[in-house]
């Protein structure tokens, strides 16, 4: 039997994509539901470490739950380092490759650079960020946050997921001291440049004709929670008139969103999420909570966006007898990324061409400390966050082909 630590690599994405497949999967939703720390997202965590084990690269995992797989240069000394990666988490009901692509790529990207026969003079590591959907608890971009001292520790570790377990619990249970988690200078002091592969989440690449796109910025985004506060009542006994209800509310504020987002061209605001309190059939709820997702390339404008809506959202209740409470869960201004690295990638991909974003990454996180960029992957439906996100198996190759050309050229710099 080939022990794991000896057995060549030489995966295809493809296959490795097929390996997790089974993991994580949503017999109700459809698609993939893989919550950080979830079962499903530690087993996937478990087989990035043996995979990355196999290759030879030596791997370990942070105060904040990111995993780093280190190939060394012959000094050992882990600084400048080329950082590519992404993560394993997903959203509910999610599509299999929006994360796991760019972790998949970046293994078999390692394998090309090994069957060159290419001796790193920088160090290389990949990275998996924890939480970056932010499906569990709420703040995307979690691990990335905590590394790079954008979110409070204490913020951190008080966040709830729906069951009411907090991160620090969370986390404890997963092997980290929830007492050290927060920014990390030590280990973002190694890192030089990173480049995140990733699945586009739209049409760009489609319309284009061409398998692979490097990114050039991220839509500003943000979460706000509205709570709408009624009167718990009846519903067989409270006369129309008489109600105080704040779903009715809540719908016409959804509404009202929907009409002033839609004033703004560039603008994207939804709720995807309500939830109703208590959530009966036969009751009038006496609260509702709606999550507020809202992006727009100038940050002045989502700033003006989220008070019209807020203001909105007052008047609208009050119409309805209730009333309803705004609080910011996360703000991620527009990122706009490292000019000079994108220039080295179109140097070294002349063929691809240059899109923007409106979806978050870990990368958007990290571009504020070190040069960072992404590639995109053609999806031909179009679709993310949706089981029927799609990248065709020589798309896959592509990338991870372009990705190796990348770092390649970043490590002989
Ligand atoms: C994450 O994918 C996001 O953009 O919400
Ligand atoms: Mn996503
Ligand atoms: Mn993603
Ligand atoms: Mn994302």
């Amino acid at each position: 039997m080939t022990s794991p630590a000896t057995k060549p690599a030489t995966d295809t994405v493809t296959g490795l994509m097929r390996d997790i497949s089974g993991i994580g999967t949503d017999t109700f939703r459809g698609g993939y539901s893989r919550p950080v720390f979830s079962n499903a997202e530690t087993e996937l965590r478990s087989w990035f470490i043996e995979q990355a084990s196999r290759r030879g690269l030596d791997v370990t995992t942070d105060t904040n739950g990111i995993i780093w797989a280190w190939w060394d240069t012959a000094t050992g000394i882990r600084s400048d380092a080329v950082v590519t990666g992404s993560h394993l988490d997903s959203v509910p009901g999610g599509g299999e490759y929006d994360g796991p692509l760019g972790v998949a790529s970046a293994l078999v990207a390692v394998d090309i650079l090994k069957q060159q026969g290419i001796r790193p003079r920088r160090p290389l590591a990949i990275a998996v960020f924890p939480e970056e959907e932010g499906s569990r608890f709420g703040v995307a971009c979690l691990g990335s946050r905590l590394l790079t001292g954008a979110l409070d520790p204490d913020t951190a570790r008080n966040l709830k997921d729906t069951d009411g377990n907090t991160y620090a619990d969370v986390a404890a249970a997963n092997g980290q001291d929830p007492r050290f988690i927060g920014a990390d200078r030590t280990t973002l002091q190694q890192l030089g440049v990173f480049v995140e592969l990733h699945v586009e989440q739209g049409r760009g690449l489609v319309d284009l004709d061409r398998p692979v796109a490097i990114g050039s910025s991220i839509l500003g985004h943000g979460r706000w929670k509205l709570s709408v506060h009624g009167q718990g009542n009846h519903a067989g006994t409270t006369l129309m008139n008489d109600r105080k209800d704040p779903m009715i509310a809540a719908a016409k504020i959804m509404i009202g969103i929907r009409d002033t987002a839609s004033k703004y061209r560039d603008a994207r605001a939804t709720v995807g999420r309500l939830q109703p309190v208590p959530g009966g059939t036969n009751v009038i709820a006496s609260r509702v909570d709606l999550w507020l997702d809202l992006r727009h390339p100038r940050d002045e404008v989502t700033a003006a966006l989220v008070e019209s809506i807020h203001l909105n959202a007052q008047v609208i209740a009050a119409e309805e007898g209730c009333t309803v409470s705004f609080g910011t869960e996360s703000l991620s201004p527009t990122v706009h990324f490292d000019t000079g690295l994108r220039d080295r990638l179109q140097a070294l991909l002349p063929e691809a061409p240059v899109l923007d974003t409106g979806a978050g990454h870990d990368a958007g996180v990290l571009a504020g400390h070190i040069p960072t960029a992404m590639l995109f992957v053609r999806n031909p439906t179009g679709i993310s966050h949706s089981p029927e996100e799609l990248v065709e198996d020589h798309d896959a190759e592509a990338g991870a082909g372009a990705l190796a050309d990348v770092l390649a050229g970043l490590l002989g710099e």
